[in-house]
């Protein structure tokens, strides 16, 4: 599968995207069709007749079958964190870029998790409720300061790192557990273990990824570790969490509060009925997946995604793909820019570059990586390239895609 540099770049953006990603794909030299809606596979098919980039969020699928009728595509941008509704591998497998926001909403969920820590500590929502039913409710008791309170962060990466910061400037105690070795910002501590966190922890957040071994990480046992009236937040996903077992802690009165805003099951519309064994709990905050929503993120999300499509299709950077091995690319080094997505199997760059030695071309840059089963070569030179040239490159066996930038 082939394609150099077309002429007139269209970009084709579903699902109502933010203005400013399709503002960002227009300054990028795109012709951008905005819809509002999600297409299925057939009416998908047909609208991706020249069409070089797809953006879409989350109600998109795109299969292989798809992939097989768009012999344009060059990349696929997701407006949004998950990649599932995409299938990555076979994108790759087809020389097509798969981009995300992984960070965009990150600010989001923090100041929504603060927001939750002081208002479950004050015991607001209980007070607001009260007010609401006509009850004057004025006392001190079960209410507390967030400073020298301490927070537990259980998984310390983008989000984890960015509430400790934030936490800390309230004057809160940070302590965290990852799996992974993190660096301890400011003056957070860290855990060996989720167990000695939890022994310690006024306020327990999880902030963990969805990788499948974390399924059912928290349940009975855990919160059986955890401290008398201490408070627990769940903002990371549904599957993580055994709320039954939340309910009977709550209720027990061993612990003080507690915020969700994921769901194993979530409705798929405001039509569906919210079922959840937490409804109806006192100093429960309970939010529909909106941790991440707020109209900065959905802003920054567009432009982040849009600037690395633009990135990819000018200059075959792949910083952040999640489907390809990434490269951090210069500007152009010479005349022309050869990308070259190929099957993963010793001795491509040598072919490569035996081609263009072969018809006289000198290289002036060259830049390669692999993952998993796709390579991934660019390779920067000063003279034309003959057609050729191209030709010969397109034909060896490996290659999936071959792109000439100029
Ligand atoms: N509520 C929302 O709207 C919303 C929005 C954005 C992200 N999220 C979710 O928040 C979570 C965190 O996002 P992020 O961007 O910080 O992810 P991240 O990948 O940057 O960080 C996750 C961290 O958790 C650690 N970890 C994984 N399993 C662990 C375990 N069992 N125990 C301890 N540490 C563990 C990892 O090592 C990593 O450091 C994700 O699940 C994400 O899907 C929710």
């Amino acid at each position: 599968m082939t394609s150099t540099r077309p002429a007139h770049l269209r970009a084709l953006a579903l699902e109502n995207i933010h203005p400013e990603g399709a503002q960002v794909l227009g300054a990028g030299s795109f012709a951008v069709e905005t819809r509002t809606d999600a297409l299925g596979e057939a009416a998908l098919i047909e609208a991706l007749g020249g069409v070089h980039v797809l953006g879409l969020r989350s109600s998109t699928n795109v299969t292989s079958a798809v992939l097989d009728a768009a012999p344009d595509l060059l990349a696929i941008g997701a407006y949004c964190i998950g990649t599932n509704q995409i299938d990555t591998g076979a994108a790759a497998r087809r020389g097509i870029a798969v981009f995300n926001a992984p960070f965009s909403n990150t600010r989001s969920v923090v100041e929504l998790a603060l927001a939750e820590i002081i208002a479950l500590t004050r015991r607001l929502t209980e007070r607001d409720r009260a007010m609401h039913a006509g009850v004057w409710r004025k006392s001190a008791s079960g209410a507390h300061e967030v400073r020298s309170r301490r927070l537990g962060i259980v998984g310390y990466g983008n989000i984890g790192t960015q509430l400790s910061v934030l936490a800390e400037n309230l004057g809160m105690q940070v302590l965290f557990y990852d799996t992974a070795d993190k660096l301890a910002l400011g003056n957070a501590r860290r855990c060996e273990s989720m167990e000695e966190l939890l022994g310690e922890a006024d306020i327990v957040t999880l902030h963990v990824d969805g990788r499948s071994g974390n399924s059912g990480l928290f349940g009975e046992r855990e919160f059986a570790l955890m401290r008398d009236r201490a408070v627990f937040l769940n903002l990371s996903r549904g599957f993580v969490v055994d709320y039954e077992a939340l309910r009977r802690h709550l209720e027990s009165g061993h612990l003080a509060g507690a915020a969700v805003d994921v769901f194993l099951r979530e409705p798929k519309t405001a039509d569906e009925e919210f079922v959840s064994p937490l409804r109806g709990l006192p100093n429960v905050i309970l939010t529909p997946h909106i941790g991440g929503s707020t109209e900065e993120a959905q802003r920054d999300i567009g432009s982040f995604v849009s600037g690395k499509l633009v990135d990819y299709v000018r200059s075959g950077s792949t910083a952040l793909s999640v489907n390809l091995p990434r490269l951090v690319l210069p500007e152009v080094a010479g005349e022309h820019r050869i990308v070259h997505v190929h099957r993963n199997t010793p001795g491509v760059l040598a072919q490569i570059n035996g081609v263009l030695a072969g018809d006289g071309v000198n290289i002036d840059g060259q830049y390669l990586a692999t993952r998993g089963e796709i390579g991934y070569v660019i390779t920067d030179v000063g003279a034309d390239l003959a057609p050729s040239t191209c030709e010969l490159l397109e034909k060896l066996p490996e290659t999936i895609r071959l792109r000439v930038l100029s």
